[in-house]
Order: structure tokens, then sequence, then C-alpha cells
């Protein structure tokens, strides 16, 4: 009898195991690597779910959502520029749900949900700005740009990197801050010049920074929050926001309409709202603003009130024709130019 209780017992174990390890969620996630990983880890020891990632900058994201959207494999989207996020909610790619935490955000992350019909979230904002390498500029006599009107200086030719905006939320952010800023067609034929002035369009919105620090570039266009953690590494590497004023993203997360595991999803959503979790951006030195309130904001994210910020419309600018549009002009009147 007692072998039979045991056997039963050790049956009954096991299929708790064998529960307990299918429980996953799939997420993409648009934030840099050192955060994704430390979420993914953090995650399956406290909670024993598997966080299973792919890594992806916003316009990749977006574009394998698209891809996949008739059998879905991704259950969360995690970061990211807010403007993508605004075009899956609109395109019927992510799931509505109010989240219970909403009330602890600042506005413009609630802002973020509302335009979005609840389909995503904000989770973080950083303005954005441009970088560079003290070392270079003074070596090649430049001085550091304080103005969008600087980079279209003949001196920096070649030694400015920004991201292409087709895959990158951060190139796109670029484009509809110029746009907000100048009007559009003034907004083009300033991306017209800044084109002479570019040596190379990178895939991810990170990729000009990090050629900075290394020398490689001397400018980059980026957002400010990405610096500090290049300058912690012994980069020469400062940041400046542009004096005519700048944009800034709202960083967001969104569940998959078709998501698999819905339940873990949801929760680890939930998990991301709260403060301990946001606390994971500055613990793997990733410096924006954490979207909510009692999160501890490090002395390393960028002060908002010390730039001269636009209004930015995050729902015109979200809109997927306005995004699709943009980019596509951009790719014809600008990128297919000599440099
Ligand atoms: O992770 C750094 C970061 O700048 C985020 O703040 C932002 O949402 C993301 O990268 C944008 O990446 P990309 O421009 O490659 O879409």
């Amino acid at each position: 009898m007692k072998t039979i209780h045991n056997i039963f017992l050790a049956g009954a174990l096991l299929a708790a195991c064998a529960g307990a390890s299918a429980q996953q969620v799939n997420v993409i996630c648009s934030v840099q690597a050192d955060w994704c990983n430390m979420i993914a880890t953090v995650y399956a020891k406290t909670t024993g779910v598997k966080i299973n990632l792919a890594l992806k900058g916003s316009g990749e994201a977006l574009a394998q959502l698209i891809a996949e959207k008739e059998n879905p494999k991704t259950d969360v989207w995690f970061g990211g520029t807010g403007d993508p996020h605004l075009q899956a909610a609109e395109q019927g790619l992510t799931l509505e749900y109010k989240s219970p935490s909403l009330a602890q955000l600042y506005p413009w992350a609630q802002q973020q949900a509302q335009q979005s019909g609840f389909k995503t979230v904000g989770i973080y904002s950083g303005p954005l700005g441009f970088g560079y390498n003290t070392e270079l500029l003074a070596k090649k006599k430049l001085a550091a740009p304080k103005a969008w009107a600087d980079l279209l200086k003949p001196e920096y030719k070649g030694d400015i990197q920004v991201a292409n905006p087709a895959s990158s939320g951060t190139a796109y952010t670029m484009i509809a801050t110029l746009v907000q800023l100048m009007g559009e067609d003034k907004a083009f034929e300033y991306l017209k010049g800044l084109h002479r002035n570019v040596g190379q369009y990178t895939r991810s919105g990170t990729g000009p920074i990090k050629a900075v620090a290394r020398g490689e570039t001397a400018v980059s266009i980026s957002f400010v929050h990405d610096a500090p953690q290049e300058r912690m590494q012994g980069f020469p590497v400062e940041t400046t926001t542009p004096s005519e004023g700048t944009g800034a993203e709202i960083g967001s997360m969104s569940i998959i309409k078709g998501a698999r595991n819905l339940e873990q999803a949801k929760k680890f959503y939930e998990w991301a709202l709260s403060p301990g979790a946001q606390a994971f951006g500055a613990a793997s030195k990733q410096y924006q603003l954490p979207s909510n309130k009692a999160t501890a904001v490090d002395p390393n994210v960028p002060d908002f009130k010390k730039i001269k910020m636009i209004d930015y419309d995050y729902k015109k600018y979200g809109a997927s024709a306005e995004r699709r549009r943009l980019i596509a002009r951009w790719e014809k009147d600008v990128n297919s130019l000599p440099r």
C-alpha cells in the first residue's frame, strides 16, 4: 500500500514539475540586452516562469508582429519607442488590457494607454539629443554641437551617425521631432542636409552612441539616457540636447493579441509596471525615467526640467499611416540621395 502511495506521490510531483517547466512567457525585448537579460533572470528565479527573449529594435519588433499576426508567437512586447506600439495597437496586433496599476503611473504613461484604447502602456521615457566623443572632437578641432542647425555644418561631414528609421524607433522619433519643430517640408530639407554629413545609418538606435564611445564617429543622434553607461565604462562621451527643442520617447509595453501564454503575459506585465521591477532599468545601467511614480529615480536619469521639450503629439505620430508615410518619404527623398 505504502509503495503505491509513494509511486502516486512521485507521479504527482513529476506532474507538478512538468507543469512548472511549461510556465513560460515569450517576450520581444526592445531595450538593451543587459536590461532584458536581467529581468529574464530575476523573473525566472523569483516566479519559476521562464522568459524566452527575442531582442529586437522597435521597428523590427513591429515588423515581426505584423508578420506573425495570424499565428502569434510572442506574448509580450517589452520596451522600445512608443510610436510603433501605438501603430501595433491601431493595427489590432495588441490586446486591450486595463492594468490595475495604471493609477500608479505618471500621466504621460497613462495617456499612452488611453490613446491606444489600453492596448499599450508607458514604461519609461527619455529625451532625444546628441552624443559626442570629447577626445575625437578635440583631435579634429571641432566644437560640440549645441543645436540641430549645427549638425548641417560641413565640418561634421562623415562624422555623424544616426539609426535608420525603418528599423529604429530612435530614428523615427528624430524624424517626428523635426517635423513638429520645423514643419514637414523644412524638416525634410533639413534631413537631406543632414544626410550629407551622416557617415553611417545603423540598424539599432543605440548603435551610434556606442560608435561615439569607441571613437568611430564624433557625433550621434541618440537618446541621452543611453550615454551614462558608456561613460561609466570609461569612454569620453558627453551629451547635450538641441537648443531649438527636442522630443522624447514614451517607451512602451504591450500584450500581443492571441498570446499563447496570456495569463503568464498578464502576470509579467503587472510585474513590469511595479517599482521593484522598474528598478532593474537603472540596476542594468539603463537610465530612462521609469513610469511608476514610486520607482526610485537614479541621478543619471536626464532631468526633463532642464531640457527644452516640444509638446510631442504621440497620437498623430504613432498613427500607422503617418509613421509609414514619413518613413517612406525619408527613404525616397533622403536615403536615396548620394552622400
Ligand atoms: O534601450 C535603449 C533605447 O534607447 C530605448 O530607450 C529605446 O526605447 C530603444 O533603445 C529604441 O531602440 P531602437 O531605436 O533600436 O528601436
